[in-house]
């Protein structure tokens, strides 16, 4: 890019920040009292100097004065009223420590193809965790990707903890989570039962830096566990359905693992199947729950489980379908025509239940250590917006997530430690069913 070209874009985007800052500034004002007596105060000040030495301001008893001055000394008053304002709204709207962040960014080369740096436009604290700063930036056009690629060395820039980072209301917006660099997760979080979430729908995943991970499967109403051979899957997986035993859902559970996963202690909680056609069995049984529900919501003009249950003062149950190891069901290679017939079928019941679950009650929790395209078709995989990626290798994660961040954050030898679709890093609960 020529030199010229570049002076014009950095003008440009100078011009922007002031006038982002200027906004900024104007929108502290209503959050905080102080900043409004301080501009009140100037603004008397300086109509106070003028009223004492208007004499002096004043040119029109001076000779050899042009007109023009002489008019102009008339707007002495307005122009510095409203020259300072904008200067403080502006100051009020640049955060401490901008120019050194700048700084920082550019020297770890997070620059956008012109050489422009990210500005910071906001530096807050979190409104429900006080340890948490959020500093949002103006990202210049640098896409999301390239700031969780330079993740790390972002963290030693600013000296901080990244626990989240995602875009804000804009794609232009990026904010970052961030928490002293000194705080970190522990390795093992025992659960407590005393964490159990009251309402019915809301399951506990674990605990992040910023507090604790949930998912409503009223609004997300799937969930897809990814990790390498003993990233902790299975425990998540069992910390889970415990929650949702205890909220009184119906749990079923398809094992092909050869039972060492769920002692006997989940025989006698959820149905488990151990075959094939058990399991087409009990996938048919639920999408033919959930065509009853159709009508059953349809006539009382209910739109989810939740509303319909309100509304009749009924007690329809959620039901769970979950699943350890996926593949073990749905990979089709080796198999005979009649073999593969019936994986197809199973295939397909459980597409239905991802397309239309979530009004119904009725969700799908599938594990797995490689959820490719042959085993996970994108029918049953585009509708699982809850995934959780475990331990991963970067093709693992990239199919989990869309992303390799799950291979580049989550540490070589962590067990239990899961990145969220959403970029949470969380410590699952460790769980220990011979407890239950
Ligand atoms: N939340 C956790 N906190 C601490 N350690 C954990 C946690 N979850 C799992 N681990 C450790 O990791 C080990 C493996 O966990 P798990 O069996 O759940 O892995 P997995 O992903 O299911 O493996 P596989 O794919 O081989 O079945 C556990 O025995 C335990 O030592
Ligand atoms: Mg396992």
């Amino acid at each position: 890019m020529k030199s010229t070209e570049r002076e014009r874009l950095e003008k440009q985007t100078e011009k922007r920040y002031l006038w982002l800052r200027f906004k900024n500034g104007c929108k502290s004002l209503k959050g905080s009292k102080a900043r409004q007596y301080a501009l009140i105060a100037f603004c008397v000040l300086v109509i106070l100097i003028w009223v004492c030495n208007k004499d002096r301001f004043s040119l029109e008893n001076m000779e050899l004065v042009s007109p023009a001055f002489v008019a102009l000394s008339k707007l002495t008053l307005p122009i510095t009223l409203i020259g300072g304002t904008v200067a403080i709204l502006i100051l009020y709207g640049t955060p401490i420590g901008t120019g050194k962040i700048t700084n920082e960014l550019q020297r770890i080369g997070l620059t956008n193809s012109a050489g422009e740096t990210p500005i910071l436009t906001a530096k807050t604290k979190d409104e429900k965790q006080s340890e948490v700063t959020v500093f949002e930036f103006d990202g210049v056009g640098i896409p999301l990707t390239e700031w969780e690629n330079k993740r790390q060395r972002i963290e030693a820039a600013l000296n901080v903890h990244i626990v989240k980072l995602k875009e804000g209301k804009n794609k232009r917006s990026i904010l970052l989570y961030t928490v002293p660099a000194g705080n970190q997760l522990s390795s093992r979080i025992e659960w407590n039962d005393s964490y159990l979430i009251k309402d019915s729908s809301t399951l506990i995943l674990g605990k992040s830096l910023m507090g604790t991970v949930k998912v409503d499967l009223a609004k997300i109403p799937h969930i897809l566990l990814g990790g390498s051979t003993g990233s902790g899957k299975s425990v998540l997986l069992k910390l889970l359905l415990m929650q949702a035993v205890k909220k009184n859902a119906v749990v079923s559970i398809a094992d092909f693992k050869g039972g060492v996963d769920f002692p006997s202690i989940w025989h006698s909680k959820c149905k488990m199947c151990f075959d094939e056609d058990n399991l087409s069995q009990l996938l048919t049984e639920l999408v033919d729950e959930l065509q009853r529900r159709k009508v059953l919501f349809r006539d009382n003009e209910c739109h989810n489980l939740d509303e319909y249950n309100k509304r009749t003062g009924k007690e329809l149950q959620r039901h769970i379908f979950a699943c350890d190891e996926v593949a073990e069901i749905l990979d089709k290679t080796g198999l005979t025509k009649e073999q593969k017939d019936k994986v197809s079928l199973i295939e397909s019941k459980l597409s239905v239940i991802a397309r239309q679950g979530r009004a119904f009650g009725i969700h799908l929790i599938l594990a797995t250590q490689r959820p490719d395209a042959n085993i996970l078709s994108g029918q049953i995989r585009n509708n699982i917006d809850c995934r959780v990626c475990g331990r991963a290798d970067n093709v693992l994660s990239q199919i989990i997530l869309d992303s390799t961040a799950a291979a580049e954050q989550i540490p070589k030898d962590a067990a239990g430690r899961f990145l969220l679709h959403d970029g949470t890093i969380f410590q699952a609960f460790w769980f220990d069913d011979t407890d239950m």
